[in-house]
């Protein structure tokens, strides 16, 4: 698909179903190769990440289905390749693979890692910690190799409360002999669906949100596992910002509510109005309601997720007064500014802060998706935007959104793929 175009201007309506958390899913996946016990993990959603994620695995020896239709995916780990294809490189959730490979085949060789263009993505604080841990780098000139004949158990203070390195340290001290303590972890709804899977696996794992610790007692033989992904926060955020812009009455359905709780308080003080239950948000969208401008700084959870920014953004152009983003996690996350810019946003960036002047009328117009959430603020703006919109690009998009283009259409968008 090399683009999608849609008229803007309509009101939404009816109902979406939020699919299962990519980011819950990717991590989920590695931890299948713990075990050499079948694991079947449920509600996989079918975006291409986990295309690319069954790709790579299927390339290094795992027996691994997926079914569309189902959404179950069954994974047999019984003996895979250390050394992962350099398709790697399209897919930043591949990292992920590094603590499951060591902790089993006892090395592990890679190329470098892609993923969205949203700024510089370093694995150091993930090598750091897996060095805690008694891994080795070893030199060589086009590949990097890490072995870990003598895994340890230790105690890790990471720098900074990174996902993918907490994800990664806990997967690969599931396997270490001993305790490992994990200080300054990440505590993102996501990871703590992939430890609630190791649990059920027969890791012993404690996290302990308020001091942000992690604590696990690794085994040797881990259990198979029946798992079901949590439903993906960013994504039913997206559809509340979509039903916020176009003032419509839809209801966001299969979530859970709470893992919003930072996002739905900005959007009440925002001044949109909804009523929140645990597994669903019904948004009134009134014509006359007032918005209001906002400062909002993102942080890691239970902060304001930094994937929201760029969707929120697009709402805030459509707001009277100027609104101040602080990105906190990914500074320079603001390429989707330039193409906001060509639909008639006014937004000023210095450093790791915007300024959103609104209210300004959006124009459709011709716009390039470079990321997966930079591509849904874009898709967004276009729904609103007076006019024909082409989303040239639409395949970041599809990265990370189950279906978006038939939900929307579902929803009352005016869009052909
Ligand atoms: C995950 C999510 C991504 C989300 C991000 C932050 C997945 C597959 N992706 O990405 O959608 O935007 O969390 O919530 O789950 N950093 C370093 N060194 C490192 C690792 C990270 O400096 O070794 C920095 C990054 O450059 C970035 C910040 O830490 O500025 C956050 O990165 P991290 O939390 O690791 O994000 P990911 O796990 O890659």
């Amino acid at each position: 698909m090399k683009s999608i175009t849609l008229k803007g201007s309509n009101k939404l309506q009816g109902s979406v179903n939020v699919s299962g958390s990519k980011n819950a899913a990717l991590p989920c996946i590695s931890a299948a190769l713990l075990t050499k016990k079948p694991v079947l993990l449920r509600n996989i959603p079918n975006i291409s990440d986990v295309k690319m994620m069954i790709a790579i695995l299927k390339d290094i020896g795992v027996d691994i289905t997926y079914s569309r239709k189902t959404k179950e995916m069954r994974i047999n780990s019984n003996d895979f390749d250390s050394e992962l294809p350099k398709i790697t490189s399209t897919i930043r959730g591949s990292t992920l693979l590094l603590g499951s490979i060591l902790a089993i085949n006892k090395e592990v060789i890679f190329y470098n890692f892609g993923g969205c263009d949203i700024g510089n993505r370093p694995i150091d604080i993930h090598l750091k910690g897996f060095r805690k841990l008694g891994v080795k780098s070893i030199k060589n000139k086009n590949k990097n190799v890490l072995e870990s004949e003598k895994l340890k158990a230790n105690k890790i203070k990471l720098r900074f409360p990174s996902v993918g390195a907490t994800e990664n340290l806990i997967l690969i001290a599931s396997k270490a002999t001993g305790k490992t303590i994990i200080k300054n972890a990440a505590v993102e709804p996501e990871i703590l669906d992939l430890i609630n899977m190791l649990k059920k696996m027969g890791v012993t794992i404690n996290c302990y949100l308020k001091t942000r610790q992690i604590m696990i007692k690794g085994m040797q033989n881990l259990k198979g596992v029946k798992h079901k992904i949590i439903p993906d926060r960013i994504e039913a955020g997206t559809y509340i910002i979509a039903g916020a812009i176009t003032k419509s009455n839809i209801v966001i359905k299969s979530i859970i509510s709470t893992y919003l709780t930072k996002f739905l308080e900005i959007i009440k003080k925002i001044g949109i109005e909804i009523n929140v239950y645990d597994n669903k948000i019904h948004i009134f969208g009134k014509d006359n309601t007032t918005l209001n401008p906002i400062k909002v700084e993102t942080n890691i959870y239970p902060g304001f997720p930094t994937d929201l920014q760029p969707i929120l953004m697009t709402l805030l152009t459509q707001i009277n007064g100027t609104s101040i983003i602080k990105e906190n996690v990914w500074k320079d996350r603001f390429h989707h500014v330039k193409e906001l810019k060509k639909m008639g946003a006014e937004i000023t960036i210095n450093k790791n802060i915007a300024r959103i002047h609104g209210h300004t009328p959006l124009k459709g117009t011709n716009v390039i998706c470079t990321n997966i959430r930079g591509g849904a603020a874009l898709l967004i703006a276009a729904i609103k935007a007076k006019g024909e919109s082409k989303l040239l690009n639409p395949k970041h998009i599809l990265r990370g959104y189950e279906n978006i283009f038939f939900k929307l259409k579902n929803l009352g968008v005016n869009l052909e793929s």
